[in-house]
């Protein structure tokens, strides 16, 4: 296989738990994001990059869209964890969002992570609430599935990992 790096961004632990079940199934190195340096990523062949999903956005994703112009050459894929389950639809609106330009070639998986309410930063809590309290006025029946899994999160701790969202991911990084 060729030699890689795994970047991730994780507020929560899950994502790092996909970081950490990736290294072991690829042996690749592993690097928290805000801790890379763009040259010391030449020498890799393979980039994958996981972040969280915090209000839609996919922590960390800014570095590669700074750097993707002296990425050109590598093999990229980016994985993003949130608490919604698997949704073709919601992960193409993320995709839409975030994957233009020179990131629209890059593969974007999905993994589910978890939801720890009493492990929240306050701001975050704070803004989960309110986001609750907003998609809490609309008809159930219209939700989206990341208001699914908001609403049904209220004041539990849920843990969906599971490898098998790293199915393809594998799949992808092993193919040449
Ligand atoms: C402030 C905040 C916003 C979030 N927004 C989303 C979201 O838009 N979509 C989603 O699927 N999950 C959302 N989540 C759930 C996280 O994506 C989930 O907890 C995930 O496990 C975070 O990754 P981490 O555990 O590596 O930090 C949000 C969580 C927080 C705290």
């Amino acid at each position: 296989m060729k030699k890689g790096i795994i970047l991730y961004q994780s507020k929560y632990g899950a994502t790092e738990k996909y970081a950490r079940w990736l290294q072991e199934e690829t042996g690749f190195d592993i690097i928290k994001t805000k801790d890379a340096d763009i040259s010391s990523l030449l020498e890799y062949d393979a980039i994958i990059l996981g972040g969280g999903v915090y209000a839609s956005g996919i922590a960390g994703l800014s570095f590669l869209k700074r750097n993707i112009t002296k990425l050109n050459d590598k093999k990229i894929a980016v994985f993003c964890v949130g608490a919604s389950p698997y949704d073709e639809n919601a992960i193409d609106q993320i995709r839409k969002l975030h994957f233009k330009d020179q990131l629209s070639a890059i593969p974007l998986y999905y993994c589910r992570g978890a939801w720890y309410e009493e492990k929240m930063t306050f701001p975050d809590r704070t803004l989960c609430r309110i986001l609750q309290k907003s998609v809490a006025k609309q008809d159930p029946d219209t939700y989206e599935p990341w208001q699914k899994a908001l609403m049904c999160a209220v004041g539990q701790s849920c843990d969906w990992t599971d490898r098998a969202y790293l199915t393809d991911l594998l799949a992808y990084v092993k193919s040449a």
